[in-house]
This record gives structure tokens, sequence and C-alpha cells, in this order.
């Protein structure tokens, strides 16, 4: 094995690299263990080559309480790029004194929810408010269990999550009005607060029960939350936009959010950057399911092993939206490396034994009175709580009625397209822009919607 590092700067077209070819460049340089070569495009016209004796992120150290507690600019360490420096995650911006919004992405088994443990360790140590999401039945990061101010595990009861986080930043924005006070200032008298929704995939996914409504409250998290200290961060699978609650959700959160881009499948790389969500995508060194591994061809008598057994790149990923959005990083190591019994001691002791910042989100207060009166309390077999109503069957519902349920809740309205997306993601069949232009101007005839206002949106009727 090669001992020594040597590096390339090349000189690339203006622009950068458009699309990269890994293994042609490893071809080339006649290196077997592609894992050994990081490209790196840089600002402007530099790029940089490395050849390592091995991936440099491979050995990655145990993360520890102190890379976790946030920094003075609203910073927690995760990890390291491949050339050692720190992989930082904003949890807060003092100068704007916005909470974040973040997405964790990729494909499965990748290290999403290693990586949201983290995230969780750092916001409980750091004295930040998480209400949690673990929409495997709690599979996901089992250890949160009790250090966090909200934990739930099933769809609908992360509706009534995601309602008491919109409520609560539309509080806020009321009382810092009052205030004369232009934005958020930490622990004044509110904390800094976090939603985190893990598998967001399954709350967002096609035919989802919830998903339009899931969709709408995460944008109106990020839209809304943020000047007022209430983030939003969601961990999610995903081989297509559609699975996300369709691409305006995501493009919601990738603006100005904090992207953190796992192990990828292709199709998943394909839409993103097809639908433009990531420009540079296609620049991208792939992350392999193996590092350290010298591919050669298979001959017939030879049986292959196994590859999923050796998946070990668990945690690579590109901080997308980072000061090195191209740059390999990695995350260090999450708890214990080979599986536990029970809760991991290692994360255990990471959490520490205080009790967790903030108070639980009453998820009572946010059923509505609709879904009250349709509970009829023999619903014993599902592990929805008995007051859930059944998810509305749109393939049964005009589209009069599925416009007047997409804006139920949205008393400021929509425009015509965040109302034809809310539409095209409710699972019932789709409906054009002709259609619903026709159904609005019934509606508001009827006063079942409110009169144009000039603004072009869509607003349902004032209640009474
Ligand atoms: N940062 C890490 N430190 C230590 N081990 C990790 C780390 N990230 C991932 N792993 C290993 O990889 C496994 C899968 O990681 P994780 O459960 O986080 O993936 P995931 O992306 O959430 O997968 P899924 O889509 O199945 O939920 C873990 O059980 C663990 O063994
Ligand atoms: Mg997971």
């Amino acid at each position: 094995m090669p001992d020594t590092l040597k590096e390339f700067v090349l000189r690339t077209p203006a622009g950068g690299v458009k699309r990269y070819d890994h293994d042609a460049l490893c071809d080339l340089l006649e290196i077997d263990d592609r894992s050994r070569v990081i490209f790196e495009q840089g600002a402007g016209r530099e790029a940089v080559v490395r050849i390592y004796p091995s991936n440099p992120l491979m050995h990655m150290a145990e993360i520890s309480v102190d890379d976790l507690l946030m920094d003075d600019r609203g910073r927690i360490t995760l990890g390291m790029y491949y050339d050692g420096s720190p992989l930082r995650f904003r949890l807060f911006d003092p100068k704007t004194g916005n909470a974040q919004r973040g997405a964790v992405f990729g494909t499965t088994g990748a290290g999403k929810s290693r990586l949201v443990q983290a995230i969780l360790v750092a916001c409980k140590r750091s004295g930040i408010v998480v209400h949690l999401a673990d929409l495997k039945s709690g599979q996901s990061v089992p250890e949160a269990k009790g250090q966090v101010a909200t934990r739930v595990t099933t769809q609908y009861e992360t509706i009534l999550m995601l309602r008491g986080l919109v409520a609560e930043a539309q509080r806020r924005m009321v009382a810092y009005a009052e205030m004369g006070r232009s934005g958020f200032v930490i622990n004044s008298p509110d904390p800094l607060t976090y939603g985190i929704v893990d598998e967001a995939n399954r709350l967002l996914e096609k035919n989802a029960p919830f998903r339009a409504e899931a969709a709408y409250l995460i944008k109106e998290l990020g839209r809304t939350g943020r000047s007022v200290g209430v983030g939003i961060i969601i961990a999610a699978q995903a081989g297509h936009l559609d699975e996300l609650g369709g691409s305006d959700t995501l493009r919601a959160m990738l603006k100005e959010g904090e992207v953190i881009l796992l192990r990828w499948s292709s199709s998943m790389m394909q839409q993103l950057v097809g639908d433009g969500l990531i420009p540079r995508g296609e620049a991208l060194q792939p992350i392999p399911k193996v590092v350290g591994e010298v591919r050669r061809v298979r001959r017939f008598h030879e049986s292959g092993d196994d590859e999923n057994d050796d998946v070990n790149s668990q945690g690579m990923l590109y901080h997308l939206t980072g000061t090195r959005p191209t740059s390999m990083a990695r995350t260090y190591v999450v708890g214990s490396v080979a599986p536990c019994t029970g809760y991991d001691p290692l994360i255990l002791a990471l959490y520490g034994d205080s009790p967790p910042p903030g108070e639980p989100i009453d998820l009572m207060a946010f059923v509505t009175e609709q879904e009250l009166a349709a509970a009829n309390g023999d619903d014993s077999a599902s592990n929805t709580p008995a007051h859930a109503a059944p998810p509305p069957d749109v393939t049964s519902m005009t589209t009069a009625q599925r416009i007047i349920a997409a804006l139920a809740r949205t008393p400021d309205g929509l425009s015509e397209p965040e109302l034809l997306e809310a539409l095209n993601a409710d699972g019932g069949r789709e409906i054009r822009r002709g259609t619903l232009r026709t159904t609005v101007s019934t509606l508001r005839n009827e006063n079942l919607l409110a009169r144009p206002d000039g603004t072009g949106r869509i607003i349902p009727a004032p209640a009474g």
C-alpha cells in the first residue's frame, strides 16, 4: 500500500466541473481502490485531487459532548471533512436570531438516524427544546425517549405536534410584535425550539394519510418559524421527490436551510438535480457503499460475497449548504458500532442524566372539532389514538370538497400554484389548472371561498 499523499491542483473550466466521472479519473490514475482518491471542486476554477494511502475518512473518532455543545456562533461539530477540518452544523444564527430549517437525506442505512441522534444530544446539552417524531414506531432513535420535551411515534400525533409548533410560532410572532421586537432573542423569554421528524418520508409519501397537511405544516414552519426561534429538521429517505410531498416542500427546506446529503441512490440524485434542487449534484464524487474495496471483474467460477454485509461508509456525506458543498465529509462515530440488545449505553451517556429542556406540547389541544366528532372510540386495532379521524377518502370527494379541505387550515389562503400542488398531493385524482380555476370561481360565487382580494390568493370564506 502506498504511504504518501499526492495532491494535484487542477484548473477547471469556468464555473467548475459540471459532470464528474470518478471512475474515469481513477482509471486514468490507475488506482483500483476508488475511495483513496478524493476530488474537490474549489470555488472558481480550481479543483483538487488527492490520492491518499487509504480513504482518509475510514477511521473516525467517537463524537464527544464537547463537539455537540453549541458554540457562540450557534454551531455544533458533527464530524470532519476529508482533510481533517471540522464539519459544523448550524442550529442558531446569533446575527439574525434565526432558528434553522434542516434536512438530512440519504438512502436506507446511510446514517440518517445516527446523525439525528447527534443533533438530539446537541439540543439537549445546549438547552434547545426538541419535539420529536420518530415515525419508525420509535425505533429510529429509541434512546431519545425521555430526552426530548415531546416524543411521538405515529403519523397522526406528528400532525398534532406540527400543528402545535406552528401555533407556537404564531403565538411568538404576535407576542414579539407587541414587544416591538423584530427578531428572536434566545431564552428571553422563549427557548430556541425545534421540531425534528425522522423518517419524514413516511409522512410525506404518496397516499400517506396526512400528506397534504404535513407538507403544508412543514413549509409553514420553514417560512414563519425561523425568525421566532422555532426551527424544523427532517430526515428522510427518498427515491422520488413525490415521496417527500412534492418538490415544493423540499424547495422550501433547501432554500437557506442546512442540508446534508448522505449516501444517495442514483434515482434520487437524478431527481434532485433534474428539479434544480441540487444544482451541482453531478459534480459530487459518489459515496461508495463500501470504502477501501478494490473492484475487479468476477470470473464465472468465483462466487461473490454479499456486498450488503460490507457496508462501511455510513455517515459519509456532503454538507450541501456549508462552505464546502463538494467536499466529502463524515460524521464522527455516534454510539456503539455493534448492535445493542437494548438502549445503546454510549448514546445514553451522551444525553446525560438531566431532564430535557422545555415542556411537552399538549397534543390534545390540537385535535380539531371535526376530528373529535369523527372519533368513535372503538378504533382499538390501530395504533392511532382513539380520537384520530379516519383519513379522508379523497377519491370519493368532489374537486370542490378537496379545495375546501386543502384550504381548511390556511386562513391566509394559498396561491394558485400552491393550491394546485396541495391538491395533487392529497392522493386523489389529478386536477388540472383549468378545472381548478372554474371550480374556484364557482365556489367564490357561492360564497364558499372569499372574494378575490387582488393578490391572486385563494382564500377560505371567513368563518360564521
Ligand atoms: N455516525 C455513526 N456512527 C456509528 N455508526 C453509524 C453511524 N451512522 C451509521 N452507523 C451505522 O449504520 C447503521 C445504519 O445507520 P442509521 O440507522 O443511522 O441509518 P438510516 O439512514 O437512518 O437508515 P434507515 O433508512 O434504515 O432508517 C447504524 O445502525 C450503525 O450501525
Ligand atoms: Mg433511520
